[in-house]
């Protein structure tokens, strides 16, 4: 695996930047601000926050009323068809079973949003990273295979611990991989698979990555994927990669993604080595 391509750089800034959580931290003023600059710098971050928060919430508005009104319709029809006799059981049945699974998606988009606020508070353990790849690199095999996607672990033996909340770190992971086994497996004609890797690099931060055999990522997508609700798939919700970027971020991390030369896309994420495995 290549890493620190300059590709990455323009990539990072866009990507991250119409998101909060992607901002540098916001750290005391420099020597070199005027005063009064701070505020200003305050007073746009404030403006950001409440811009982003509005477009979230029109994001999750939309993506709500869509199960709902699908809802609504199929069981106006139905009531309309059943007061003229003409809704014998069966009919009935399938659309009740309709309505039932608009119901679940709707709560699902709700079960994945409060996922989302709770992921606020991480819970930090000493973990070693190659072996929580492992088991959800073997956990997500069959998924892949299905799909006739082939997933491969290439993390480095003996990476050094990382302070992490294993189930955050599990639940990028899986997001991650998930995104990749969508791309492969839609394209066709070649090797179809999705690699995820790790390895230390020499500024002691770790680089995990996910590749795969897509079709790489459109050009115009790029700065808008790890927006919430930003999704091109017709089940997609939109939130991995926006939930991915916070858990990252609260990690200390960063996410970033690039289209490979050889075709396919990576995203790639760093975490910052333990304090006292950094060495
Ligand atoms: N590996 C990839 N290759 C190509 N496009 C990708 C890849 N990963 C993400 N994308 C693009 O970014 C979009 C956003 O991804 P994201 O994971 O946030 O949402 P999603 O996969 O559409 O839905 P979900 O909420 O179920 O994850 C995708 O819809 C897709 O267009
Ligand atoms: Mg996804």
């Amino acid at each position: 695996m290549t890493k620190s391509q300059p590709l990455w750089a323009a990539q990072q800034e866009s990507a991250g930047s119409a998101r909060p959580g992607a901002q540098p931290p916001s750290g005391e003023r420099s020597s070199t601000e005027k005063p009064g600059g701070w505020e200003r710098k305050a007073e746009l971050e404030r403006a950001a926050r409440i811009n982003q928060l509005g477009e979230m919430t029109a994001g999750l508005a939309h993506e709500i009323n869509q199960p709902l009104a699908a809802i609504i319709y199929t069981l106006t029809g139905a009531v309309g068809r059943a007061k003229v006799g003409a809704l014998n059981n069966a009919q009935m049945l399938e659309v009740l079973q309709t309505a039932i699974a608009h119901g679940h998606r709707a709560a699902g988009i709700i079960t994945r949003i409060r996922g989302m606020a709770e992921q606020h508070v991480p819970d930090k353990t000493r973990m070693q990273l190659g072996e929580v790849i492992a088991e959800i690199v073997e956990l997500s095999s069959s998924t892949a295979l299905r799909r006739g996607v082939r997933l491969r672990c290439e993390a480095a033996p003996s990476l050094p611990a990382v302070l992490a909340d294993r189930v955050q770190i599990e639940q990028v992971l899986l997001n991650l991989i998930m995104n990749g086994v969508d791309a492969a497996a839609d394209a066709r004609g070649r090797h179809v698979e999705v690699v995820v890797s790790a390895e230390l690099a020499s500024d002691g931060i770790i680089w995990v990555s996910v590749e795969d055999s897509g079709a790489g990522i459109p050009p115009g997508i790029l700065t808008r994927m790890f927006d919430p609700f930003f999704t091109t798939k017709a089940h997609g919700m939109g939130l991995g990669l926006s939930i991915c970027q916070s858990i990252v971020g609260e990690h200390g991390g960063t996410i970033r993604a690039e289209n490979l030369r050889e075709g396919g896309a990576r995203v790639c994420f760093t975490l910052p080595v333990e304090a006292r495995d950094a060495g």
